[in-house]
């Protein structure tokens, strides 16, 4: 299953896609994630792209398309994977399309994810994220059992430096300007499938496997 889940900011692309890696056994390769990740451990490439996230902006294109890149040729994305938050772009699907041609596959499914603004603001507002294994949490939406440790792994919580109201609304005319334009590029190749991402996270998930199993 090769997917892409695209959605705005708080739209529960991490949070399906954690569902979706148990249920296929196929990695989830969030770019979000992998530049948080460079953004700890404080490499160049982390330094320069921190710029552009704490302002609410897309890191460009060339860093993030060798990322994804680099990332497919792993072996674990042998029987697939799960692209959450690339492609961004027009250039940077563009791009992926060249990198699976020469890897001769192709993808199999894009879901698109549908949520209000004012519901996103709200999500992301009350997100609180894993520092070890990065599944997302809700203060009210989806709770943790014991408060400040992850249930999945024991892990540490923290709130994202870019979940900030003001930040996240500069997030969202970025997805709507830059972003949004793939919801058309895929609908044109036949590869869509749009959800309605407003109802519970257990919902969305029974809609997600339905839509991908019948399909
Ligand atoms: P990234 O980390 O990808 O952030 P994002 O796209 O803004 O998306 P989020 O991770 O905020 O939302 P999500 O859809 O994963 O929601 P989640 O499941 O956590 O990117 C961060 C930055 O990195 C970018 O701004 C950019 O600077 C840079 N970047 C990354 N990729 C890039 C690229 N390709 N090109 C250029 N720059 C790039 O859910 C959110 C909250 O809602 C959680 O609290 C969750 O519990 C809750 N929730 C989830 N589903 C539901 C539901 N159905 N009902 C109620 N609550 C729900
Ligand atoms: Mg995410
Ligand atoms: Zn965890």
């Amino acid at each position: 299953m090769k997917l892409i889940l695209l959605g705005p900011p708080g739209a529960g692309k991490g949070t399906q896609a954690k569902m979706l890696t148990e249920v296929f056994q196929i990695p989830q390769i969030s770019t979000g994630d992998i530049l948080r990740a460079a953004v700890k451990d404080g490499t160049a490439m982390g330094i320069k792209a921190k710029e552009y996230m704490d302002a609410g902006g897309l890191v460009p294109d060339e860093v993030v398309v060798g990322i994804v890149r680099d990332r497919l040729q792993a072996d674990d994305c042998g029987n697939g994977f799960i692209l959450d938050g690339f492609p961004r772009t027009v250039a940077q699907a563009d791009a992926l399309q060249l990198s699976l041609q020469k890897m001769k596959k192709e993808l199999d499914r894009v879901i698109s994810l549908d949520v209000d603004a004012e519901a996103l603001v709200e999500r992301l507002t009350g997100r609180r994220t894993c520092k070890e294994c990065g599944r997302s949490y809700h203060v009210q939406f989806d709770p943790l059992s014991q408060e400040g440790v992850c249930d999945a792994c024991g892990g540490a919580l923290f709130q994202r430096d870019d979940d900030q109201e003001e930040t996240i609304r500069k997030r969202l005319q970025v997805y709507a300007d830059q972003t949004s334009p793939l919801i058309k590029y895929y609908r044109d190749s036949g590869l869509l499938i749009e959800l309605d991402g407003m109802q519970p996270i257990t919902l969305v998930q029974e809609k997600m496997l339905s839509l991908l199993q019948a399909s």
